[in-house]
């Protein structure tokens, strides 16, 4: 290297040093009471606000987080979407990575983040906990490097929650309640009695842009989100850069992020945004609630009316894949990495639900009078109880999990069109239940076709992969065709995520590079579905990085751990 470049690229390194920061919080969580809708109720929270408080970090910096919980539940904190390089211990999934920090203990999670900016979200990993425990973590680039868009004149956090009126403890039953709202920044708007007046508002002024920051906080539902008469920019999903494109709606599932430019170009007045369900589901009895906030430019005249956007259809699956499919990767852009051609571990995976066997002498009301179920390729999920999963791999303690997550299902079938004909087709129905791992090599590539089932009934699925990104390499209907459809696949400019939508009865294809030592959880980012068992960990072995010791104070599981502080109660439907 020639003197003068070897001094600039010093001279950088330094610089990036320099401007990587240490940033703490202290997240104090308690139960407090919340008034979203008309009943008063009582939620664990952070910092006595839902949502959440905001961190924001530059790439590259360190980030600390104290979590002290005085609340009565048993919680960990998740930062979704964080690659957690070398780190692992610091996922926050129960049971997982970590026991869960116990009423009156703390932990601290400490962490990197590097090689990616952009919007993601932190929230508690305890099962359906998440609906009040959560918040954004926004990602800007490091110092002096501007975002590869215009400069907004603003930045605009926007997280969509979902709202029960009942304590979130008892959301753990099955299936998950419908819920009673969804709400804007903790409001719920004045589209439901008792929260007219508390309604997000956004001053917006004419002609200048706005980087909206939006998540999808909501525990069970996808959902849509648009603004009358306004489209917006996408410039990045799941906090991956995408090439600029323009909507006028947008759909998030659970667990996904949108980053897009609104500029307040239209006549002053007052408009409406709004977000209501997307349900892929056939026959579920889901209610149709918008929810919505104001958009006020500046020299409003008193009165103005609103403007109202039409919103899609429940079940607008069209709207819903164009959107997904049709973004691509900001090629070229930070961070963005070309789509390794070289696979070395390929799985072909089914989800979708299945059932339980009813517990004799009580009578289920689901389908053929059993419990509902879900699973991958078979394998319905379960959490371990007495060691968390990394710990049991670290230490080599038998007994916790099983290394046998299959590659392919246990039968091929007509997987989006199931007609049980056969005693094989009713076994299918009924996952084993277990706790089964995927080992990877370090740094090998993974494809990952996902393909839903028809079985019970078809909906769409957002998987979520912790510590890795994925190129999304193709959607589509119907079954998997591995000649047809592997031709059709955009290995040029694929939008990285780290949650997908799988589109009911059809499928997608993922890769990934697993170079991160440690365990990691795949899985359905619909919470009810993952207590159904939609879910699995794979184990990436060490290589030119170790998964180092646990931090000395990582929470013990005690012997008999309440993972869940509420009923078990199991209820379910029929469809
Ligand atoms: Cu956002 Cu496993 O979670």
């Amino acid at each position: 290297m020639p003197l003068a470049i070897q001094a600039l690229f010093v001279a950088l390194l330094f610089s990036s040093i320099a401007s990587a920061a240490i940033v703490e919080h202290v997240f104090h969580i308690k139960n407090v009471l919340v008034k979203p809708l008309c009943k008063e109720q009582m939620i664990p929270a952070v910092n006595g606000s839902l949502p959440g408080p905001t961190i924001n970090v530059r790439e590259g910096d360190t980030l600390v987080v104290n979590v002290i919980n005085n609340s009565t539940y048993n919680i960990t904190i998740h930062w979704h979407g964080v690659f957690q390089l070398k780190s692992s211990w610091m996922d926050g999934v129960n049971m997982i990575t970590q026991c869960p920090i116990q009423p009156s203990n703390n932990f601290t999670y400490r962490f990197d983040i590097t090689g990616q900016e952009g919007t993601l979200l932190w929230h508690a990993h305890v099962l359906n906990l998440r609906a009040t425990l959560h918040g954004a973590l926004i990602i800007r680039p490091r110092s002096r490097r501007p975002y590869p868009f215009p400069k907004p004149y603003k930045e605009v956090p926007l997280i969509f929650g979902q709202w029960w009126n009942m304590d979130v403890g008892l959301l753990n039953i099955r299936p998950a309640p419908l819920s009673d709202a969804y709400l804007i920044n903790g409001l719920a708007g004045d589209s439901y009695s008792c929260s007219k007046k508390r309604m997000f508002k956004l001053k917006v002024v004419q002609g200048k842009t706005y980087l909206l920051r939006i998540i999808n906080a909501a525990l069970n539902s996808h959902l849509f989100f648009k603004i009358a008469n306004h489209n917006v920019t996408v410039v990045a999903l799941d906090a991956v850069y995408t090439t600029p494109y323009v909507s006028d709606v947008m759909i998030l599932t659970p667990g996904q992020t949108v980053d897009a430019l609104l500029t307040a170009d239209q006549p002053s007045g007052l408009y409406y945004m709004a977000i209501s369900p997307y349900t892929s589901a056939h026959g579920q009895p889901f209610p149709a609630q918008v929810t919505r906030g104001l958009i006020i430019y500046e020299d409003t005249v008193k009165s103005s009316s609103s403007v109202m956007p039409l919103m899609p259809e429940l079940n607008d699956i069209s709207t819903a894949h164009r959107f997904s499919s049709n973004i691509t990767a900001l090629v070229g852009g930070p961070h963005w990495t070309p789509v390794p051609r070289h696979v070395d571990e390929k799985m072909f995976i089914t989800v979708g639900f299945g059932l339980e066997p009813c517990p004799l002498g009580t009578k289920c009301p689901g389908y053929l009078g059993q419990l509902y179920a879900g699973s991958l390729n078979n394998r319905s999920f379960m959490y371990p109880e007495s060691t968390s999963l990394q710990e049991a791999y670290f230490y080599n303690i038998t007994g916790i999990y099983t290394d046998d997550f299959p590659d392919q299902p246990p039968l091929k079938f007509d997987y989006t069109d199931f007609v049980m004909r056969t005693e094989s087709d009713y076994k299918m129905m009924f996952p084993e239940k277990r706790t089964s791992v995927k080992t990877l090599k370090f740094n090998s590539t993974v494809e990952i076709v996902v393909q839903n089932t028809g079985i019970v009934t078809t909906e769409s699925h957002p998987m979520h992969l912790h510590g890795f990104n994925f190129y999304v390499l193709g959607y589509g209907f119907g079954n998997y065709d591995p000649i047809r459809h592997a031709r059709m696949l955009n290995l040029l400019n694929p939008q990285m995520h780290n949650t997908v939508g799988v589109p009911p009865g059809g499928w997608v294809v993922l890769r990934f590079i697993a170079n991160n030592p440690g365990a990691w959880m795949f899985h359905c980012h619909m919470d009810a579905h993952l207590q159904y068992g939609i879910g699995m960990a794979f184990i990436v072995q060490n290589g030119e990085t170790s998964l180092l010791s646990p931090p000395s104070n990582l929470p013990q599981c005690t012997r008999d751990p309440t993972i869940y502080d509420s009923p078990t109660a199991k209820v379910d439907f029929s469809y």
